[in-house]
C-alpha cells in the first residue's frame, strides 16, 4: 500500500518500517555508548513518540528509566506557533541525565519550551533524541543530539505521527502529496 488517503489528503509511502528499524537501532547504539555506566531518564513526549520509544528502548542495553510528558502545539498539518503544557512531570529530574524522546522536531518551538521548562529542575544533563528533524523549518536554535532522519519540509504521518488524529497506527511513514 504505497498511496493512502487520510481525511482530505493523499499521502505516499516515503520511509519503510525496515529503514526506521535500522535508524532507530543506530540511535540506540549511540545512546548505549554515550551513556555507558549512567542511568538516564528517558522522557517521551506524547502522543507521537510511543512507537519510537518502544522500539528504541528494546535496543537499549544500559540501565534506563522511562517517563512521559505531554505538550500540545499542533492542529491539523500546520503549526499554530503556540505551545501549551498539558501534562507535567511527576518525578524529580534534579541531578539526572535526561534524554527527551520526541517524534519530530519541526519549528522547534515545542522542544524549546520543553528544554526551558526542564532546565529549571536542574538535571545533570539534558539531551534531545528525535526520530525526525526538519532542519529547514527550525525557528529557534535547538541542539538535537540524536536524530534518526533529517527530512524535507513536508508533512508526514505514520509510526506514531498523525494528521488530525489519524495515521498513528501505520508502521511505515507517508508524506503528503502536494495538490
Ligand atoms: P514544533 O513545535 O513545530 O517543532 O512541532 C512539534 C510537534 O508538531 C511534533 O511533536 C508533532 O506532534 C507535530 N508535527 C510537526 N511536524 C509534523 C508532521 O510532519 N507530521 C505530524 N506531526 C507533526
Amino acid at each position: 500500500m504505497s498511496k493512502i488517503k487520510v481525511h482530505d489528503r493523499e499521502f505516499v509511502k516515503s520511509i519503510s518500517r525496515e529503514e526506521i528499524a535500522t535508524e532507530v537501532k543506530r540511535v540506540a547504539e549511540r545512546i548505549n555508548k554515550d551513556y555507558a555506566g549512567k542511568r538516564p531518564l528517558l522522557l517521551g513526549v506524547l502522543n507521537g513518540c510511543f512507537m519510537f520509544v518502544s522500539d528504541l528502548m528494546k535496543n537499549l542495553e544500559i540501565e534506563c528509566e522511562i517517563s512521559f510528558v505531554k505538550f500540545s502545539s499542533y492542529q491539523g498539518s500546520e503549526t499554530t506557533g503556540k505551545v501549551n503544557q498539558v501534562i507535567g512531570l511527576s518525578e524529580s529530574i534534579e541531578g539526572r541525565d535526561v534524554i527527551i524522546l520526541e517524534d519530530i522536531v519541526d519549528t522547534g518551538l515545542t522542544m524549546h519550551k520543553m528544554l526551558e521548562t526542564l532546565a529549571e529542575s536542574k538535571p545533570a544533563s539534558l539531551a534531545v533524541a528525535s526520530l525526525f528533524l526538519k532542519p529547514a523549518r527550525l525557528r529557534v536554535p535547538i541542539e538535537v543530539k540524536y536524530s534518526a532522519f533529517e527530512i524535507a519540509d513536508r508533512f508526514i504521518l505514520g509510526y506514531g505521527l498523525d494528521y488530525d488524529g489519524l495515521g498513528r497506527n501505520l508502521p511505515d511513514v507517508y508524506e503528503v502529496v502536494e495538490q
